[in-house]
């Protein structure tokens, strides 16, 4: 199969010179390249250009407007206002939508997390949450981002209002709850730093476990590939990595990628940063069952990376005047494309469409696979924040 893979993809490289990324994503048999968005930027209309560009983009994440803090402020009160003009944008383009996310620790309003919950009546409120905002969605996402980030550094269960409610249960009662709203879309666990073996992604992987024990529908996990310069694991790990997760019958995707650095951003860190979104997207390249890859928001003018982390950014593949850096070549190199000249913002037509041999062959993958194993008994922690690291360790220590 993989020899059928690669032969198709040979086939495909010389028709995507000077494609975009996802044009050349397809030929590489991944189902999208796309791209995290949010509401506040859309009224930039050079950004929105760039993000209609569908030969780059043929996914859209919203990096904020489907999350819980929006969707229901008030108990019972759903508001899809914000969320429905990302997915509109993403329907109108023909993008798939990643759905993101149903239960997190952060941007939960303030009537959850100061309640007085039982494990009853957070369990009632947390089914309510995802089966409406599902069945609002429903037919819309191409997956959703079901549970985010329950992990801590060590593979204990992070402290979550969750957790300390309903304990791990919490995580097959959203599973379930997602399933019964829509049985159609894909239902991922989402986290970061399980991109390489480790503690934490051995945690990921029991979740995963537990779950097909149990027969509840899971289908994907997402990882989240927010990384720094210096420290992005090799893409021969990366890959391995990802197959510890697709072995046990899930699909795989990069869903939240960039690659931080020191700033000001000196030419040295831009060209290892090309590297290092290279070796990324390579790695899914390289493994089947791996859909596809994500960044979290594409230009370093709209990027997470500076608020949270001082004195780092950068960390997007186009830089603060929505001109592309060298990461972009870095990405559509080891997609089979050919190097671009720069600068953007003009639409494209849209991406050469792929075989339904190579989707068979990635949705062969994805067969679910019921397995006995169950979770490891995890201690609790408290909640450890994504901290900046050290430039000069590596991180796959
Ligand atoms: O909406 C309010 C606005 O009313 C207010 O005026 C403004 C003042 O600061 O804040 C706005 O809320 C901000 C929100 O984004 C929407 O823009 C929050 O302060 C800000 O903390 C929040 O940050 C988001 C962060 O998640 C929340 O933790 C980032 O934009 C978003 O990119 C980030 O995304 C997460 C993924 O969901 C999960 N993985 C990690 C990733 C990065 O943290």
């Amino acid at each position: 199969m993989q020899i059928l893979k690669t032969a198709l993809a040979v086939g495909l490289t010389a028709q995507v010179a000077n494609a975009g990324l996802h044009a050349a994503a397809k030929s590489k048999n991944l189902l999208y390249f796309g791209t995290a968005t949010d509401n506040p930027e859309l009224s930039n209309s050079a950004y929105v250009t760039q993000l209609n560009n569908t030969a780059d983009f043929g996914q859209i994440t919203p990096g904020n407007s489907q999350k819980w803090d929006t969707t229901e402020p008030s108990q019972g009160q759903f508001s899809y206002e914000k969320g429905d003009v990302v997915a509109d944008l993403a329907e109108a383009n023909g993008q798939k939508l990643r759905c993101h996310n149903l239960v997190w620790h952060q941007q939960v309003p303030g009537w959850v997390s100061s309640g007085s919950w039982t494990n009853e009546t957070l369990s009632a409120v947390l089914k309510n949450h995802i089966t409406n905002v599902v069945k609002h969605y429903k037919g819309k996402c191409y997956a959703w981002d079901v549970v985010n980030e329950a992990l801590n550094d060590d593979g204990s269960f992070r402290d979550s209002i969750w957790y300390k409610t309903i304990g791990e249960e919490y995580i097959p009662i959203a599973f379930e709850a997602a399933a019964a709203a829509d049985p159609d879309t894909k239902l991922y666990y989402n986290d970061y730093s399980i991109e390489w073996s480790s503690d934490k992604a051995t945690a990921a992987q029991n979740i995963v476990k537990n779950l097909q024990a149990r027969n509840i529908k899971v289908d994907g996990v997402g990882l989240q590939a927010h990384f720094t310069v210096g420290q992005t694991p090799p893409r021969k790990d990366l890959a391995s990595n990802l197959k510890s997760f697709t072995a046990l019958g899930v699909e795989v995707a990069y869903t939240e990628v960039d690659v931080r650095m020191k700033t000001p951003a000196t030419e040295a860190n831009l060209q290892k940063q090309k590297t290092e979104f290279g070796d990324i997207v390579g790695s899914c390249v390289d493994v089947e069952g791996c859909v596809g890859v994500t960044i979290w928001d594409y230009t370093d003018k709209y990027s997470w990376v500076p608020s949270t982390f001082e004195g780092y950014g950068a960390a997007c593949p186009w830089d603060e005047d929505l001109q592309k850096k060298p990461a972009y070549d870095g990405i559509l190199s080891v997609l089979g494309g050919s190097a671009s000249s720069s600068s953007s913002a003009s639409a494209t037509a849209a991406p050469t469409p792929v075989s339904t041999f190579a989707t068979a062959v990635k949705q062969a993958t994805t067969t679910q696979a019921v397995v006995s194993e169950t979770p490891a008994q995890k201690s609790v922690e408290p909640e450890q924040p994504e901290q900046p690291e050290d430039e000069d360790e590596f991180c796959d220590a």
